[in-house]
């Protein structure tokens, strides 16, 4: 049955489109709270459920503003050359690789994603395979099903009292802390950035220190690149033995072959892995792994972050940034663009400027404004790498002159005039 959900309410009728419709391309499925929440927006908003190659997205977004898509539909250079109305792409899923972020932010494209929305399903599936493991659920739910009737407390825990390791006290690390200390475990965590330890965790100096006393060691580092194969063979031998090990990040961070001598030899009681450095491209595809094949460990594929809340959570959250790019420019949590929020105040019109990142830019809009008698109401300017983005709030007795000028500037990328006008 359905849980009654909570759809986010952008509850602000003044940003309903008024002007010209916003022409939205939603791909692969997209939740249907997404669909609903730009349609209440006033969006005009197409629909198709599945991904589209190069040649007929190209032909989809003639005359597109927005784009959603998942993670199979890719976003390439030659896609945001043609799409010359798109504004924002809303990647509604995690990762953006499959967005060409470099082209979009030349562009002018603004890309947003869900960094947080599938967090709780996975500190949930982590916390489940913990009491699994730690319970040998696997064993005897395997021995039942075989007929074998095993009652035997030898080798069982409760987690109670137990220590978990976590690496990575990031979104996930920190809500699974918390989590775990309610179900009575003992915290520690080991980040390579300075992070504040929530309730009683205690932050680890070192990994090393973490591996000595953890019964748990749970990895939620990231994906950058100096992860890959950071825990290995050393990391192994220094658990502590008859601990178990988790891993729901990032496949290529970790060693299987060692792992599986690790788990063969009985140093390490049990082990669950979500992902994996190749996994199968589809449904059905036959999955390789040095861990199949073994008692107490649970193998899933990459569903740490698979769940119908997941996914409801994905709709609703990229939905509302991407029209609060459209009506306000808002380009907090963009993947590309400067984080930039400012309240549009009613009656007046907001320039949105995507420009180049070289000195001498505001200077330059502003002495334009100046020259135009253009009174400036509010103003606020961010830079990333190569771009700058601008937001100057103005009243609305200007003429297309200034937006001209603003325009033909040779830093300029991209101006939108706000409330969706231009
Ligand atoms: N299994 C799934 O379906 C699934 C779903 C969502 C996220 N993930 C993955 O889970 C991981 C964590 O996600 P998040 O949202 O918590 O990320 P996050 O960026 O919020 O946190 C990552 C933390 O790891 C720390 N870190 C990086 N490298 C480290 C290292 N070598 N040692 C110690 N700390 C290190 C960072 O400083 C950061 O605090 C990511 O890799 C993400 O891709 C998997």
């Amino acid at each position: 049955m359905d849980r009654p959900r909570v759809l986010r309410s952008l509850n602000y009728s003044r940003c309903v489109l008024k002007n010209e419709p916003v022409r939205t391309l939603l791909l692969e499925n997209i939740h249907k709270d997404a669909v609903a929440l730009l349609e209440s927006q006033g969006h005009e908003v197409e629909t198709v459920p599945r991904a589209l190659d190069e040649d007929e997205l190209i032909r989809r977004l003639d005359g597109v503003h927005l784009l959603g898509i998942r993670s199979k539909t890719q976003v390439t250079a030659k896609v945001l050359a043609a799409a010359t109305e798109l504004r924002a792409i809303g990647a509604f899923c995690i990762g953006t690789d499959q967005i060409d972020l470099g082209a979009a932010t030349r562009a002018g494209i603004a890309v947003f994603n869900a960094p947080f929305s599938n967090t709780r399903s996975v500190v949930e599936l982590a916390l489940a395979e913990i009491i699994a493991l730690t319970r040998r659920l696997t064993e005897k739910n395997a021995g039942m099903h075989a007929g074998v009737w095993n009652k035997d407390a030898a080798g069982s825990h409760e987690v109670r009292g137990r220590t978990l390791g976590i690496v990575g006290y990031g979104n996930i690390g920190t809500q699974l802390s918390v989590l775990a200390e309610n179900l009575g475990m003992r915290v520690v965590f080991y980040d390579t950035a300075d992070k504040l330890a929530l309730g009683n965790a205690h932050r680890c100096a070192t990994l090393d220190e973490l591996l000595d006393v953890s019964d748990v060691v749970t990895l939620h580092v990231d994906g950058r690149p100096g992860n890959s194969g950071f825990f290995g063979e050393k990391q192994f031998a220094r658990m502590r033995p008859g601990s178990i090990f988790l891993n729901l990040s990032r496949g290529f961070v970790i060693d299987h072959v060692a792992l599986r001598r690790y788990l063969d030899s009985g140093h390490l009681a049990g082990a669950a892995v979500d992902v994996f450095p190749a996994e199968p491209k589809g449904r059905g595809d036959e999955f390789r792994s040095e861990l199949r094949g073994l008692p107490n460990v649970i193998l899933t594929p990459h569903i740490g972050g698979s769940t119908e809340e997941a996914q409801a959570d994905i709709g609703s959250f990229v939905a509302e940034k991407l029209h609060r790019y459209v009506v306000e420019g808002a380009t907090t949590l963009s993947v590309n663009l400067p984080a930039l929020a400012l309240p549009l105040q009613p009656g007046n019109h907001r320039l949105a400027h995507v420009h180049h990142n070289v000195p001498g830019v505001l200077a330059e809009v502003n002495s334009i404004l100046a020259a135009h008698s253009v009174n400036i109401e509010g103003q606020l300017l961010g830079t990333r790498g190569e771009v700058g983005y601008l937001l100057t709030d103005i009243g609305q007795d200007y003429t297309e002159e200034v937006l001209t000028k603003l325009r033909g500037m040779p830093q300029t990328i991209r101006l939108r005039v706000l409330p969706w006008l231009t």
